[in-house]
């Protein structure tokens, strides 16, 4: 009998074989994909599986609240995509313009997502639970010129709709269609006319695919532009990081507006023609076991907030499923804690493996390999053919010994990695160390004699094991999404009982950090259960259920360096508890 390691050593060859004479090519051999053939990621997710003979394979198990429960193949895949693509192209939409996809994880979101693709278009999934401000701003970076949404999320882009000049379509594609207003369009892919074949259109490697927005410290959110190109990055760690495998049923628990959700979501699973489970409806621990044992899942890449309530429910709830069916298991998005990974081994028998990227970076950066030694609390080590190191705080020198904390950097070129922030070429530039000052884009993707640095600070065993230490800003990461204080305090701040707001993260059992903010209030104002209540609310109608202070804090003023700039580092400093140290250096700008 094989032992579980000799199986993933067979299957997809030991760490160190794998990074011996690397070469991303290997991603075309796996997808049996040859120079010259068409390259499009809506494409190569459906039609291609199908004309493997895999049209009849199940791609999608959904399931929504109510007990709603659908199955999809590849062939409808392929249809459903291809009703979206000649939509989009019948009302004259362009290769090259963002169209938005804002809904629930519903169906049409996935089979939309490809039709965008497939015809040229970029798509923009945006988290559905983003409120009118979010949405507008997002939208409005993005020039985007079509958004299709759902007749429950219509209302918020009625709000902003006459803020928006480039924003000329928006389709409802499920609920009443007698409920549209003036000017908007319905569609629904399962009732329009069968579209059995549609001229995919054929992307250059650098053709725009993907826009995802990501919050930073300051301003507002970027967003990371993705390419076609990047299918080669996303197959392979999906491949060979998730252990994918023909027969396999997984599932990607999280939301395509976020970048897993897409990656691994959407991209590589299907890509290699693997049926995929989604789960629309809220967290139970119950809810997910019963999920897990009802479609015979075999491997689950979630986040850590997920794997801690669930370890919250306790290993009696996970023992009264049946669980046999998960063969590997993957997490993504925050700290996994040591315990977690303890854990899962006795709940489920199998441990989480931890990962590590970002938007930016596209596909997995730094994991726990399967078949490698796991050590609980370490993100593992860096992806066969991705550079990796660590550069030194404040010099950015490399740094080469090991238990030095330091940044997280990796040498560009891996398919993946981001091509630009949208209409900010500043700050893209600004992510690379070493780059001339009138260095174009793509010098910066592909000269490899820089380094993108990531944001995150982490240390090195002797090994090469990644061990993470936190950010080097003040993102805050609340349930694995990044919340940027910049938003929530330019939000606050329009809220008319509010003078001046900081907001951080503080800490939290569950999901790691939740939003805390310190305001001063208008002249007239004072503090009180209501107000509280009350900002809380006009937060998380503006922004996002996400960005909602968990907790007010009223003070008389604000800490501020000598340029007046609010330092929410100090106050963070705290929070946590942590040493403030010299005040003189928190107040360099
Ligand atoms: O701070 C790191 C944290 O999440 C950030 C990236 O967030 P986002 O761009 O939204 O993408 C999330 C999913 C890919 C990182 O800069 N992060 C991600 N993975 C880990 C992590 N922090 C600790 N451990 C991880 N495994």
């Amino acid at each position: 009998m094989h032992t579980e390691k000799e199986e993933v050593l067979s299957n997809i060859g030991s760490y160190e074989k794998r990074c011996d004479g690397f070469d991303w090519g290997v991603s075309k051999e796996i997808l049996s994909w040859k120079d010259g053939e068409l390259l499009n990621i809506g494409a190569i997710c459906s039609d291609r599986v199908c004309a493997r003979g895999w049209g009849d394979k199940p791609a999608l198990v959904w399931e929504g609240f109510g007990d709603k429960k659908r199955t999809y193949t590849f062939d409808d895949l392929k249809l459903h995509s291809n009703g979206f693509a000649k939509l989009l192209v019948d009302i004259g939409i362009e290769p090259g313009d963002r169209v938005c996809v804002f809904m629930d994880r519903i169906p049409s979101l996935y089979f939309s997502f490809l039709g965008i693709l497939k015809m040229g278009g970029v798509a923009q999934p945006l988290f559905c639970a983003f409120g009118d401000e979010s949405l507008e701003v997002r939208l409005a970076s993005a020039g985007t010129r079509a958004i299709l949404t759902t007749q429950k999320h219509v209302k918020k882009v009625r709000k902003i709709k006459d803020r928006l000049p480039a924003l000329e379509h928006v389709i409802v594609v499920e609920g009443d269609r007698s409920k549209l207003k003036d000017g908007e369009g319905f569609f629904h892919v399962e009732s329009a006319d069968r579209v059995e074949e549609f001229d995919v259109f054929p992307a250059d490697p650098e053709t725009p695919s993907v826009l995802h927005y990501t919050s930073g410290t300051t301003g507002q959110p970027k967003g990371a532009q993705h390419v076609h190109d990047s299918i080669w990055g996303q197959a392979l760690t999906t491949s060979w990081v998730l252990d994918l495998r023909d027969d396999d049923v997984y599932w990607c628990t999280a939301d395509p507006g976020w970048v897993t959700g897409t990656s691994y979501g959407i991209i590589g699973p299907w890509s290699l023609g693997v049926t995929q489970c989604v789960l629309d409806s809220g967290f139970t621990s119950a809810r997910w076991y019963q999920f897990i044992q009802d479609h015979r899942v075999t491997v689950w890449y979630s986040a850590p907030t997920a794997i801690r309530s669930l370890m919250r429910d306790g290993e009696e709830l996970a023992g009264k499923y049946d669980l046999k069916s998960l063969r590997h298991l993957a997490s993504v998005g925050e700290p996994l804690n040591a315990e977690a990974v303890v854990w899962s081994e006795r709940a489920y028998g199998l441990p989480f493996h931890d990962t590590f990227w970002q938007t930016e970076t596209g596909s997995i950066m730094i994991a726990n390999y399967p078949g490698m030694e796991i050590r609980p609390g370490s993100m593992g080590r860096p992806f066969p053919g991705i550079e990796a190191g660590l550069l030194d705080l404040k010099t950015h020198e490399e740094l080469t010994e090991p238990g030095k904390v330091g940044l997280i950097a990796f040498r560009p070129g891996w398919p993946s990695m981001f091509r630009a922030y949208r209409g900010e070429p500043e700050k893209y530039r600004g992510r690379f160390v070493g780059a001339r000052a009138d260095a174009t884009p793509d010098e910066l993707r592909t000269d490899t004699g820089l380094w993108y640095v990531s944001g995150d600070r982490s240390s090195i065993d002797q090994d090469g094991y990644y061990w993470f230490v936190g950010r080097d800003d003040d993102v805050i990461n609340t349930g694995g999404h990044l919340v940027g204080p910049f938003e929530i305090e330019s939000a606050l701040v329009e809220h008319e009982a509010i003078a001046e707001a900081a907001a951080i993260g503080k800490p939290d059992e569950v999901n790691m950090e939740v939003v805390k903010v310190f305001v001063t209030l208008n002249a007239g104002y004072e503090p009180s259960g209501d107000l509280e209540l009350a900002i809380m609310n006009f937060i998380r109608k503006r922004l996002s259920p996400l960005a909602m202070p968990q907790e007010i804090e009223y003070v008389e003023k604000l800490p501020k360096t000598r340029s007046g700039k609010i330092l929410r580092r100090y106050l963070r400093a705290l929070e946590w508890g942590e040493d403030v140290g010299d005040l003189s250096t928190l107040e360099d700008d």
